[in-house]
């Protein structure tokens, strides 16, 4: 059967972006014969402008019998007046949600031809391939009481950090099977210096290594010393796990440690489906661009990395998802770069169509 694949494109440069990752579609199945029944639909203020609303049911239902989809970007200044209700975010917001996507994975790596791009020094990043997996469905974004009440004669913003032992444990067993295919070891970080539910945290992720991962190198930093360690020497760490909020900081934190937010993919898993693959949702970090929408500039690297996270994840294809990402390596290398990723000193930027024709050729050659 082939693998089921469900695209959306989505808004500003998300269309632009997903035509380079169909060529690097059409290579995979034209020359090493990977089978995809790859269908397109609509999502974000594409959706809306036809449906009236973000994600139609159909699209959900759609989603919800791919083995994975593969998203570009939505928004953009056409929709941000509308309700809160059918914002182009809110589309994404339900794909996540009701596919229960829980872990968020974000690789950070650096790739050889672009080690003098980041303003770290090329021995501190050179080679780094780390995994940052932070829980997405709960923690202090979700947590209730939440809301801003008066108190006496001043008003009171409260939010709630609340995690059960269910949902420390999935995400944690994410990352240990993530473990396992890597390196095989684990950093977990949390605050339970100052925090119950770093505690909790704590515990339940040892219990669950000791009970079922015993094999993996497990330990356990303070998310804070974490941020440190990130920036200081990032290569100490090979999966690191932790919650919603410290997650969104420090991914953010690893993601600038190798360069653009044009070379950026991630993937959200949820639970296993019938055929023992997650449910999962590949994107692209960076959002629709409008600055540079319709102009040829954006980089599609991220986008091609976020299928190649697929090809990895969802559909088992290690040494395809391997070759990807060395041809993108080669084409860096020979020099190709669009505007994201210009230096100085640096020729001309290659167009987001050129980007895209180089990596399949690239793949041809090597
Ligand atoms: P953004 O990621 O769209 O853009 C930030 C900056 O990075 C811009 O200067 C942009 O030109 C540049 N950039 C982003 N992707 C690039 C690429 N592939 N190649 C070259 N340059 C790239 O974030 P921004 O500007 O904050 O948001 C724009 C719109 O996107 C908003 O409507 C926002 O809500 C939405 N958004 C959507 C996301 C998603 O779909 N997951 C995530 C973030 C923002
Ligand atoms: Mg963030």
């Amino acid at each position: 059967m082939p693998d089921k694949l469900l695209i959306l494109p989505g808004d500003g440069i998300g269309p632009e972006v997903m035509t380079e990752v169909r060529k690097v579609i059409d290579w995979f199945a034209a020359e090493k014969g990977l089978a995809f029944e790859v269908e397109e639909d609509l999502v974000g203020g594409a959706a809306y402008d036809v449906h009236g609303k973000p994600l139609a049911d159909e699209t959900m239902e759609k989603a919800q019998a791919a083995d994975a989809v593969l998203l570009g970007a939505v928004g953009g200044p056409k929709y941000d007046k509308l309700d809160f209700s059918v914002k182009p975010e809110r589309g994404l917001l339900r794909l996540r949600k009701e596919m229960d996507l829980f872990a968020n994975l974000r690789p950070a790596v650096c790739f050889d031809a672009l080690a003098d791009f980041s303003s770290l020094k090329k021995d501190v990043i050179g080679g780094l391939d780390i995994m940052i997996v932070r829980e997405l469905t709960s923690g202090v974004y979700f947590g209730e009481p939440r809301g801003i009440f008066k108190e006496g004669n001043e008003r009171v913003g409260i939010n709630t950090q609340r995690y059960t032992e269910g949902e420390i444990a999935r995400v944690a067993r994410s990352a240990f099977e993530l473990a396992r295919a890597r390196n095989n070891k684990v950093c977990s970080m949390e605050k339970a210096n100052v925090m119950e539910s770093g505690i909790l945290w704590r515990d339940v992720v040892q219990e669950v290594h000791d009970a079922e991962y015993p094999d993996v190198e497990l330990t356990h930093m303070y998310a804070d010393a974490g941020g440190m360690q990130l920036v200081r020497w990032p290569k100490q760490f090979d999966v690191i796990v932790t919650d919603n909020l410290f997650g969104d900081m420090l991914s953010d934190v690893a993601a600038m440690l190798t360069g653009s937010l044009g070379m950026l993919p991630s993937a959200s898993l949820g639970l296993p489906m019938a055929n023992g693959r997650p449910k999962a949702l590949y994107e692209p970090v960076h959002g629709s661009a409008p600055d540079i929408a319709g102009t040829g500039k954006a980089n599609p690297i991220a986008c091609i990395l976020s299928f190649g996270m697929a090809l990895r994840y969802s559909f088992g294809k290690l040494d395809e998802a391997a070759l990807l990402e060395r041809a993108i390596d080669a084409v860096l290398a020979d020099g190709k770069r669009t505007a994201d990723l210009m230096q100085a000193g640096d020729k001309q930027p290659v167009s987001t169509s050129e980007m895209g024709d180089a990596i399949v050729a690239k793949l041809g050659e090597l």
